[in-house]
């Protein structure tokens, strides 16, 4: 089974990605010459940086900064500029999750993730036979969860911003209404879709035209909606004028969100997951956010192995981490839920002698098979499309943050009167325990549908120290990729001493216990490493395989200046001072 839909405009993008390979790996075989070596540096600055999907993302985030902003500042105006200029992910449809560390070293996780509407039921997606009917819950009305984009930049900037908010949203709205230019990569995808955008709103909507490069896109609505909350707050979204307009045009679709639904939302703080690998100190995301737990699994299980002296993607280093990928995804689809709702047993499942006896069985010799492998013993137990943007500020506080409609643009309905796409979100729960969602994931009990419950994400929002100081800031979309993007992009600047940029350029793969197969980027790994991982019992996919992630991060390197890593399979930009 491949990653369905997960991005499948990304094959546009095979020949760039060749020319980019060709140019990593001639400046890695200079490494290796008499001569000094070239690194591939990313934008450096002294003092901040914001690293996002989209140029004007990044600008408007880092005037904010200029202007006295901190991050916090920043985020509401990079992630509300997001869904002005990227629509694909970026979103007032949607949610996310912020980790943040404060200059002081401070530690913190912000979970704005969309909920299940309060008529949501557990068999909602299946039909009469109880198969589930995947339409359901990817496109239309009923897939869209409650969401909770806009309570998450109000309820972080409660707690740490600084700048007034009509301040922070007036670059946006100006955005808005003047407009922003179509890139040759945003042109392509909006044409893929917009067959199946007018099938699902049965009308026309702004992103159904036919946009060439160039064409300058405007959404008059879109910043009527950002000046109504502007001026009147939150509520505007929950409770005011702006809720009244969404429920009804959802009812109108024959959805189940109501205006008690919208009221009752609440973004929650969280506790990060925090864990050592190496002498780093990692912070990443918790439940309901899978990316935490599994990235801490992944890490305390390669933990052992010298993958520096294995070498980057090296066919010893692959197997390692594929095996420590395949154990943390078949605990992830049984264990992990929202916390709210499910136990959760995280201090065993990212213990290290949990963990060596999940290692236990692993040999360089041949792959294990996911169907010998099921989920681990916990003792007393009982039992895309995405975008990511990180910001470091000029007084040292760092965010991580991820935000989705889940599938590209979300469930397809488009609030043509209020702006923006609504989110998918709803096929992230386990529709039917041990049936695959879009990304491939299988789930269990613990994330089956419920009223008002968080469905389990793989969001990986996640912040490094390194000898008690900021070290990077990084993430990714790609669904289930997730985990396995942001755990190669730390591994390549660690083990692998490579520069941020570097890092986040590098050909990535990825195995989640399920479908049991290694995705590798295609058109990236050699033919005789391929056949050597065949030879072992591995199977390998890179015909059909998309890209992997597009991770962006920022590196603070030695000397205290920044390194963006912005990367080159979208149109990600660093921006700083
Ligand atoms: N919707 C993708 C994720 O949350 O993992």
């Amino acid at each position: 089974m491949k990653l369905k839909n997960s991005n499948p405009s990304f094959n546009f993008y095979s020949f760039s990605i060749l020319i980019s390979l060709l140019l990593f790996f001639s400046c890695k075989e200079k490494t290796n010459s008499s001569e000094a070596p070239h690194p591939i540096r990313g934008l450096i600055t002294e003092k901040a940086m914001v690293v996002s999907a989209r140029k004007e993302a990044s600008e408007i985030g880092t005037a904010i900064l200029k202007q006295g902003g901190n991050a916090f500042d920043a985020m509401v105006a990079t992630e509300m500029a997001l869904a002005v200029t990227y629509p694909y992910a970026g979103n007032l449809g949607g949610g996310g999750f912020m980790v943040y560390r404060l200059s002081d070293g401070e530690l913190g996780a912000l979970d704005y993730r969309e909920k299940a509407p309060l008529a949501a039921s557990k068999n909602m997606f299946l039909d009469e036979e109880g198969n589930p009917i995947p339409e359901k819950s990817q496109v239309g009305p009923l897939a869209v969860g409650v969401p909770g984009s806009i309570a998450g930049i109000f309820e972080a900037h409660k707690k740490f911003g600084t700048l007034p908010i009509t301040e922070l949203l007036k670059p946006v709205i100006a955005l808005a209404n003047k407009g922003y230019v179509v890139t040759k990569k945003q042109e392509k995808r909006l044409q893929r879709f917009t067959d199946i955008f007018i099938e699902t709103n049965q009308d026309t909507i702004l992103y159904a035209k036919s946009y060439q490069q160039g064409d300058t896109i405007k959404n008059k609505a879109l910043a009527n909606t950002l000046q109504r909350i502007a001026d009147h707050g939150r509520d505007e979204f929950y409770k005011g004028a702006t809720a009244d307009s969404l429920v009804a045009f959802i009812q109108r679709h024959n959805g189940i969100i109501t205006k008690e639904d919208l009221a009752k939302y609440e973004a929650k703080w969280r506790k990060p997951v925090v864990f050592d690998y190496k002498g780093l100190k990692v912070i990443s995301m918790s439940p309901p956010s899978s990316g935490g737990v599994c990235l801490a699994q992944i890490m305390k299980m390669i933990e052992p192995y010298e993958l520096s002296a294995f070498g980057h993607n090296n066919l010893k280093t692959i197997q390692v981490i594929t095996e420590a990928e395949r154990r943390a995804y078949a605990d992830r689809g049984y264990y992990l839920g929202d916390p709210d709702f499910v136990q959760i047993p995280i201090d065993t499942l990212i213990s290290e002698d949990y963990l060596d006896e999940r290692m236990d069985g692993f040999t360089f010799q041949k792959a294990t098979k996911s169907s010998d492998l099921n989920y681990g013993s916990v003792p007393g137990y009982e039992s895309s499309e995405t975008t990511h943007y990180s910001i470091v500020d000029q007084f040292g506080n760092a965010i991580s943050v991820t935000t989705t409609l889940n599938g590209a643009y979300g469930s397809k309905l488009y609030v043509d009167s209020l702006g923006f796409f609504l989110n998918n979100e709803m096929d992230d729960f386990s529709v039917k325990p041990g049936t695959p969602n879009m990304f491939g994931l299988i789930g269990a009990e613990a994330n089956a549908i419920a009223p008002e419950k968080r469905m389990l994400s793989s969001m990986t929002p996640t912040i490094v120290e390194k000898d008690g100081k900021l070290w990077m800031s990084v993430g990714t979309p790609g669904g289930s990729t997730i985990i396995t993007s942001v755990l190669q992009t730390i591994l390549n600047v660690y083990e692998f001493d490579m520069t941020m940029q570097e890092a986040v350029n590098a050909p990535r793969f990825h195995h989640q216990w399920l479908p049991d197969e290694i995705v590798f980027e295609p058109n990236s790994f050699s033919p005789k490493l391929l056949d050597s991982l065949r030879s072992k019992g591995y199977t390998t996919d890179e015909k059909e395989s998309t890209v992997i992630g597009k991770v962006d991060a920022i590196l603070v390197l030695p000397d205290g200046t920044l390194e963006g890593g912005a990367d080159r399979r979208g149109d990600d930009t660093a921006v700083g001072f």
